[in-house]
């Protein structure tokens, strides 16, 4: 089987494909209330072209897929897209980060499919919070969301927060679901490079992870399954882990196995780096050894880590990336 390694001898495995920069939530630390300016609908990669990408990638070496938004469920004919990348031979795992919102309706179908794995956006367990950190999401129906991937059998289904200071940074009642549910719930250090909000609010992962201590009888523990960013802890007793993601000490350059592809046809070599190699035209008119010779590029340019980059404000939304 093939390997993609970049210029620091990293493996590169695992591709995070952004389908839809549009999102049915606004979470205040992630899209302005007016949403992002969409599109054209010819600038999108059609899944055709997301499929036969994924093909080629799958050949050189990327074995595991992260669809990412946006909102990814929001895009019309998921689920068969789902179906046609874990019918990939060299793809072993095709995973979607997604708010849960419409995750209900959709899980038996994507499991079906072949969807194994699931990280579900959840800030605040408080309905309220919630409501006030997404602009205009349901508690209720996030949760359902993941009971329905439970019930449906993903393995491990994962809950993302982002904290804010004195918004939702009460950890309690995350650390008592993980007592409750098999589910692994991660803190994230908010990422002010992508937003202009939430600044004054900001917490260090090293603060997240005092927290974490002093929630209880707390240890290091492994990572319930997939390769990126958190730490693992667990509580005595607890079924599900408590994660910590940050950002800002670059802990995870290391290890990166990944590449971004945005909505747009755009492969970014890392989160924190502008550099855009557009694959649009190969796409459409050039041949799969223009492809290759894009993503070579692409390996060739990551950057060691994130402070390869200068300081300041990143060109394109968290949303327009993936995360
Ligand atoms: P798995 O390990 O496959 O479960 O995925 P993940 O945790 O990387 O993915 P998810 O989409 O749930 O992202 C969780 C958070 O990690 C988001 O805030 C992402 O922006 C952040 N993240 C994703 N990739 C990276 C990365 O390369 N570096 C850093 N620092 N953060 C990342
Ligand atoms: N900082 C940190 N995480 C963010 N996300 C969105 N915007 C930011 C930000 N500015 C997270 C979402 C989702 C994941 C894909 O990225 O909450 O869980
Ligand atoms: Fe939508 Fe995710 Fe951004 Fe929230 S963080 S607005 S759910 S894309």
């Amino acid at each position: 089987m093939s390997e993609l390694h970049d210029t620091y001898d990293r493996k590169i495995d695992y591709l995070r494909l952004s389908i839809t920069d549009r999102c049915n939530l606004r979470c205040r630390y992630c899209m302005p209330e007016e949403g992002v300016a969409v599109k054209p609908h010819t600038d999108m990669m059609s899944y055709e072209e997301i499929i036969a990408f994924a093909h080629l990638a799958a050949k050189a070496g990327i074995s595991r897929i992260r669809l990412t938004g946006g909102e990814p469920l929001v895009r019309k004919g998921v689920v068969e897209l789902v179906s046609s990348l874990s019918a990939i031979e060299e793809i072993k795992e095709v995973s979607i980060t997604t708010n849960g919102i419409l995750l209900a309706q959709h899980a038996q179908d994507l499991f079906n499919a072949g969807l194994r794995r699931v990280n579900i956006s959840i800030d605040s367990l408080d309905p309220l919070i919630y409501t006030k950190m997404t602009r205009w999401g349901q508690l209720d129906q996030a949760l359902a969301g993941m009971d329905a991937a439970l019930a449906v059998g993903m393995v491990p289904v994962k809950i993302n927060a982002v904290v804010l200071k004195n918004v939702n940074d009460d950890l309690e009642p995350f650390a008592q679901l993980t007592m409750d549910y098999p589910v692994h719930v991660r803190f994230i250090e908010y990422m002010p490079a992508f937003y202009e909000e939430g600044h004054d609010n900001f917490i260090s992962g090293e603060e997240l992870e005092a927290k974490i201590f002093a929630l209880g009888s707390v240890d290091k523990s492994e990572s319930p399954g997939g390769a990126g960013p958190a730490r693992y802890f667990k509580l005595a007793g607890a079924q599900g882990t408590l994660g910590l993601i940050g950002s800002s000490k670059g802990h995870f350059c290391e290890s990166c196995n990944r590449l971004r592809l945005t909505a747009d046809g755009k492969l970014r070599t890392c989160l924190f780096s502008d550099q855009e190699i557009d694959l649009l035209p190969a796409l459409r008119g050039g041949s799969p050894q223009d492809l290759m010779n894009l993503i070579e590029r692409a390996l060739r340019e990551k950057p060691k880590d994130r402070f390869a980059r200068r300081e300041g404000k990143i060109n394109r939304k968290m949303s327009q990336i993936g995360g």
